[in-house]
């Protein structure tokens, strides 16, 4: 990695540093006042206790002078840590020129998207189109579900258990996760779950093979008269599951799906909304299987710093949709263009996905480590600096929720923040900036060690 990059991710703050209990005093108000006011829907500080006040690359510091590393990085949005100097000059240097654009064209708008194209493959670089959405993922799943139903004149969609594509009505609908739609009636209709692959407990029974199973059953299913279902509009699905456990398809599974949809003429939409924008150690994770999808739905870091933005990028030939068929006032928010095109210049310029690749294999062969140690660690897996470790009770193989809880809280003690994901929250995750260095990556994962250590000391 160049020393420029290094240099730039760890200015600041340098190394975690907790000297209060926490939540600490600072926090502690802050928290309080939150939980007076604000929804009961919140999610993060219920955990993670903290209020933080400023973040440099890696780093984040909260009220009470509290430093963390932040291996949640806005859930993976700030792809380059938090604050890049440069994006930040690149989004003030916009500013006062025009914040707002609607779908107007704009200079800033118009080299956004030469260097979104220029991050495709060669192959699809002509043959893309791209939607502006409102600026989520959740928003830009509703667009590419509305573009594929219009597109085929079908109406069911297929997706896969431990998927996870967002909290609004039908991207919620293509979700997996059964407790978010509790007591929502009428989610979008037409939607069918197939078991997807996962080593440790697909549905179709547990194994590495799991993903020639998940397929096998899928076509079987599909071409099937007396399958039970209608062609569909569309198959969604994420190449490497974040909020279902970080688990990453395997290829073959990814091929198969890719030729039956392509024989059956169904569009395939990969969500990247999280391992897109080269968490993966590719720009796109599809790329390192060798399918060409349809569609792709990309979000979360596309803006640089955290800077809202969510985009479909769809082969031209489904584009028979009309004027005004997915619309919305903020689809042209300026300062997440400039920050998007000064984030793929940096990528592009400081190898950063050579980065992530180098480190994220580290890192994994590190937590396989871990792994080996530890029984209550059923595996380590991931893709780029896309990381999870699953905790089971060794004695039933189930999920342990109650230990990853106790391990993420700690992480969180000693300095480092991380997430929660998979069934019933027993993943650890983490997602560390892509530019993150070697010696925070260290820091990170001796603190990840010794969590670990308390734990498993504390339940045998
Ligand atoms: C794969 C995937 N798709 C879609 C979404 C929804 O994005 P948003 O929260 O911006 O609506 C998420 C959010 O975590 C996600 O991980």
């Amino acid at each position: 990695m160049s020393a420029v990059a290094t240099r730039k991710s760890d200015a600041g703050l340098q190394a975690p540093r907790v000297r209060t209990a926490l939540p600490g005093p600072g926090s502690a108000k802050l928290l309080a006042r939150q939980n007076e006011r604000e929804s009961n829907a919140r999610t993060y500080p219920r955990r993670l206790t903290i209020a933080p006040r400023r973040g440099v690359g890696s780093y984040i510091e909260d009220v009470d002078g509290n430093i963390f590393i932040d291996f949640l990085t806005g859930a993976g949005v700030l792809a380059l840590g938090h604050s890049h100097p440069e994006v930040i000059e690149a989004v003030q240097r916009q500013l006062p020129l025009l914040t707002h654009g609607l779908d107007f064209p704009t200079e800033i708008k118009d080299e956004f998207i030469s260097a979104q194209l220029s991050m495709l493959p060669a192959e699809m670089q002509t043959r893309t189109k791209i939607a502006f959405c409102g600026p989520t993922g959740a928003n830009a799943i509703e667009a590419a579900l509305k573009l594929c139903k219009i597109a085929t004149g079908r109406s069911e969609i297929v997706a896969f258990q431990g998927s996870f594509h967002g909290s609004t009505h039908a991207a919620m609908a293509v979700s997996s996760l059964v407790s978010q739609r509790e007591g929502v009636a009428n989610t979008m209709p037409g939607v069918q779950f197939f078991p997807y692959p996962y080593a440790l407990r697909c549905s179709l029974g547990a194994g590495e093979d799991s993903g020639m199973r998940c397929l096998e059953y899928l076509e079987r299913t599909l071409r099937d008269p007396l399958g039970g279902i209608s062609l569909p509009a569309a198959v969604i699905l994420e190449v490497v599951q974040g909020e279902g456990g970080v688990i990453p398809a395997p290829t073959d599974f990814l091929l198969g799906v890719r030729r039956v949809t392509r024989e059956l003429d169904i569009p395939l939409i990969v969500d990247e909304v999280q391992c897109g924008c080269g968490r993966s150690g590719t720009w796109f994770a599809f790329e390192q299987h060798g399918i060409i999808p349809d569609v792709i739905v990309a979000s979360k870091a596309l803006g640089g710093i955290g800077m809202p933005i969510a985009l479909v990028l769809y082969d031209k030939r489904l584009d028979v949709w009309k004027p005004g068929a997915h619309i919305g006032t903020f689809r042209g928010n300026q300062l997440a263009f400039a920050g998007g095109v000064a984030a793929v210049a940096i990528i592009k310029r400081d190898r950063i996905l050579d980065n992530v690749r180098e480190l994220g294999e580290y890192a994994l062969a590190t937590l396989e480590e871990f792994a080996r140690e530890h029984a209550m660690i059923a595996e380590a897996r991931g893709s780029g600096l896309m990381l999870g470790i699953e905790l089971v009770d060794p004695a039933t193989g189930e999920p342990d929720s109650a230990a990853a809880i106790a391990v993420q809280r700690a992480a969180l003690e000693r300095g480092l923040i991380i997430e929660l994901g998979g069934r019933h929250d027993a993943v650890l995750r983490l997602l560390p900036p892509l530019n993150v260095t070697r010696r925070t990556l260290d820091q990170a994962l001796e603190i990840l060690q010794d969590a670990l250590a308390e734990v498993a000391r504390s339940s045998s």
